[in-house]
């Protein structure tokens, strides 16, 4: 499928690396401009610095001061904008006895209030009405909003609680953004090979028990999340708001 986000503009968070940077290419792909957004602008040069459609900006999630300049400069070269992808999200390992409230606050900066402030800088882009189509947000959050895999050797409540906020952040912005067609939904992605998840998967015991655990066999690619997101963003899901879209092989019905 091509073309679906044809005379589109994009935004995407934590687009340098992983699951982002296959959703910015995807939506490239589909015919979107794209701010390319993100801590690492050495990575964001290197990833996009020859791609004309793609505005590399360097913000952080958690700081609202960053978040104004960058979308600052969304709305002098975008002037609105389509679809908003909240992707930048970091995980931490920890047992609950040892779980600093630093830590706990870290995770929750990123993965919950990151995609709040976000949501929040880009409104006012998302609400330039275009007459004849929607406008998506979408929210990456993860399998472990809804299940707890600690039993991989990997606890990690602070994740867990941080990608359930932001499932109900999801929730609550559908019906707020419905009266102007903002759409809100999102994806929760299994395990995917990403840099996130490169450490776990060096280790082959880790690495067979989610392929035993996984009914499709394999384990997923960044690909398999950009596209559901470009589904989502797109035309196609004018009347969807407010779900999640699982992209996780199956792990979660087994
Ligand atoms: N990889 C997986 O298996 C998996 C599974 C479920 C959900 N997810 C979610 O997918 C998203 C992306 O994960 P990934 O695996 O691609 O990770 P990744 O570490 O490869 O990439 C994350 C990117 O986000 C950027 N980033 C981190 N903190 C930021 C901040 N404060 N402001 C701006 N940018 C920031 C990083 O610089 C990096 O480029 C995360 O939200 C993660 O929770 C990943």
């Amino acid at each position: 499928m091509t073309n679906r986000l044809e005379n589109r503009f994009a935004a995407v968070t934590g687009a340098a690396s992983g699951n982002g940077r296959a959703i910015a290419e995807k939506l490239l792909q589909e015919g979107a401009k794209v701010a390319a957004i993100d801590l690492n602008k050495d990575a964001l040069d290197k990833v996009f610095g020859d791609h004309d459609d793609v505005l590399r900006i360097e913000a952080n999630v958690t700081d609202e001061a960053s978040l104004h300049d960058g979308f600052g400069i969304v709305k002098r070269e975008f002037g609105r904008l389509d679809a908003l992808v909240n992707n930048a999200g970091i995980v931490k390992f920890g047992t609950f006895e040892n779980l600093s409230k630093d830590e706990w606050d870290q995770v929750f900066a990123v993965n919950s209030t990151g995609p709040f402030l976000v949501s929040r800088e880009a409104r006012e882009l998302l609400n330039v009405d275009q007459g004849d189509h929607t406008r998506s947000i979408v929210n990456i959050t993860s399998v472990e909003a809804h299940i707890v895999i600690s039993s991989s050797g990997h606890p990690q409540i602070h994740y867990n609680a941080s990608k359930g906020a932001l499932l109900q952040l999801t929730r609550a912005l559908a019906v707020e953004g419905a009266a102007t067609g903002i759409r809100v939904n999102a994806v929760a992605p299994g395990y995917i090979e990403t840099p996130f998840t490169a450490e776990a998967l060096k280790d082959d015991s880790v690495k067979n028990w989610l392929l035993e655990r996984t009914p499709l066999g394999r384990i997923g690619k960044p690909e398999d999340v950009a596209n559901g997101v470009a589904f989502l963003s797109s035309e196609e899901a004018s009347w969807i708001t407010g779900t999640t879209l699982f992209i996780d092989g199956g792990w979660t019905v087994y």
